[in-house]
Formats: structure tokens, C-alpha cells, sequence
């Protein structure tokens, strides 16, 4: 079996308390951080003041997931603050293939994420630039919605194009994913995964141990 990684997301953590909710994840391997600008999506949450304290605190690296316009332009500070990796989305980037070498370049991951409605067949021979791919399981923009089954045909054609290409890139998902859907996106292909409401809404360590779990069965 391939090397599974859970991503808990900041969204559902209380705000008011995110160092202590930064340390209750300590067991994930990543931490996903949802920038969003109440313009590429309805709602607002953060910005380059609040993650550089999350950079500094948190026992876990930084996954960013940038739902924001103009991802050109914002994306590279991220990496500059030195988030493990920085995911940025295919409709809101003028050079998706420009901006991943940039991060790169810069130490980071580079990740691209496609919304629901979004073909992935231009994006399948870009999969060399990337490290990682998000594909979204929701529409982005709120925490706690529900799992999308039928973005898997989307999902099994990265995992085609990643297997004909002989690459290592992940291929993560991100809403709705609990220990009832976590192995349906597994046997898709994905082996990365975001989970926030299903994380914070118990006892972080024991949920994200319930993922393992769930993901390892499939
Ligand atoms: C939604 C965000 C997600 C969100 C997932 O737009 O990108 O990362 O936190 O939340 P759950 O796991 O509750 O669907
Ligand atoms: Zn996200």
C-alpha cells in the first residue's frame, strides 16, 4: 500500500484557541490551511498575518490551499514563509505552469487544485510541474458539507495520467471525507487527505486515528 497522509483543516478548529488547536493535530502529518478571499469563494478567512503565526507555531508542516484570485500574485509569499506546500487553483491562475515552477523554485510543493466543475483534461500532461493535485470533493468555500462521489472519475484519471507518467505526485482530496468516505476516495486513487468537521468535531487525535483506519481498508 501506497504512503496515506491525513490533513486535518484548520477551518473547523476554534479560531479564538488555533495554537492549542494546532497542537491537538500534532499526530497528522500535515496541517491544511484554507485561504479564502471572498472573491473566488464566498467567504472569508485568512491571510498571510495569521498563517506566518501559524508557520511558527504548529508541530506540523503547512499545507496551503489558496482559494483566492489571483493566485500569481499571492501565492509565492506563502512559500516564502516556508509552508511545506502551496496549492493553488487551476481557474484562478493566469500561468498555472509559471507559478508552480516559481514555487518550486522557492522550496515549496507545488499543488494544483480543480473545483467539481472543472474538466481535468487539460491539466493531465501539466502533472510533471506539480507534486501534489487536489481534487476538490465539494465546492469550496465552507467546511462541513458533503462528500461528492461522483468527483471520483476525475480522481481515477489523474491517478491513470500520474501511473502512465511514472510519477510520484499526490493526489489529495478535500470535503466531506469521514471514516465513512475517506476509503472510497483511497480506492480512487487519492492518498492524501483533508478532513476538518471530521477532525475537529471530536477528539482531534482519536479522529485522525479513525481516518488511518479507515483509509488502510480500503
Ligand atoms: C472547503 C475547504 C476544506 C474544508 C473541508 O472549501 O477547502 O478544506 O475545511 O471541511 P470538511 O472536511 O468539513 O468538509
Ligand atoms: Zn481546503
Amino acid at each position: 500500500m501506497n504512503e496515506q497522509r491525513i490533513n486535518p483543516s484548520i477551518l473547523s478548529a476554534d479560531f479564538v484557541n488555533l495554537e492549542a488547536e494546532l497542537q491537538a493535530i500534532a499526530t497528522a502529518d500535515y496541517v491544511h490551511v484554507d485561504v479564502m478571499d471572498n472573491h473566488f469563494v464566498p467567504n472569508l478567512t485568512m491571510g498571510p498575518p495569521i498563517v506566518s503565526r501559524i508557520q511558527a507555531v504548529s508541530p506540523v508542516p503547512l499545507d496551503m490551499h489558496l482559494m483566492i484570485s489571483d493566485a500569481d500574485r499571492w501565492a509565492p509569499g506563502y512559500a516564502e514563509m516556508g509552508a511545506f506546500s502551496v496549492t493553488f487553483h487551476a481557474e484562478a491562475a493566469q500561468d498555472p505552469v509559471r507559478l508552480a515552477r516559481q514555487l518550486r523554485d522557492m522550496g515549496a510543493r507545488a499543488g494544483l487544485a480543480l473545483k467539481p466543475g472543472t474538466d481535468p483534461e487539460p491539466y493531465l500532461e501539466l502533472l510533471p510541474e506539480f507534486d501534489q493535485v487536489l481534487v476538490m470533493t465539494v465546492e469550496p468555500g465552507f467546511g462541513g458539507q458533503s462528500f461528492m462521489p461522483d468527483m471520483m472519475p476525475k480522481l481515477r484519471r489523474f491517478a491513470e495520467a500520474k501511473a502512465r507518467l511514472g510519477l510520484d505526485v499526490w493526489l489529495q482530496v478535500d470535503g466531506g471525507i469521514t471514516v465513512d468516505t475517506i476509503g472510497i476516495a483511497a480506492e480512487a486513487g487519492a492518498d492524501t487527505f483533508v478532513a476538518g468537521s471530521a477532525v475537529y468535531g471530536g477528539v482531534p487525535e482519536a479522529r485522525i486515528a479513525d481516518l488511518r483506519v479507515a483509509a488502510a481498508a480500503h
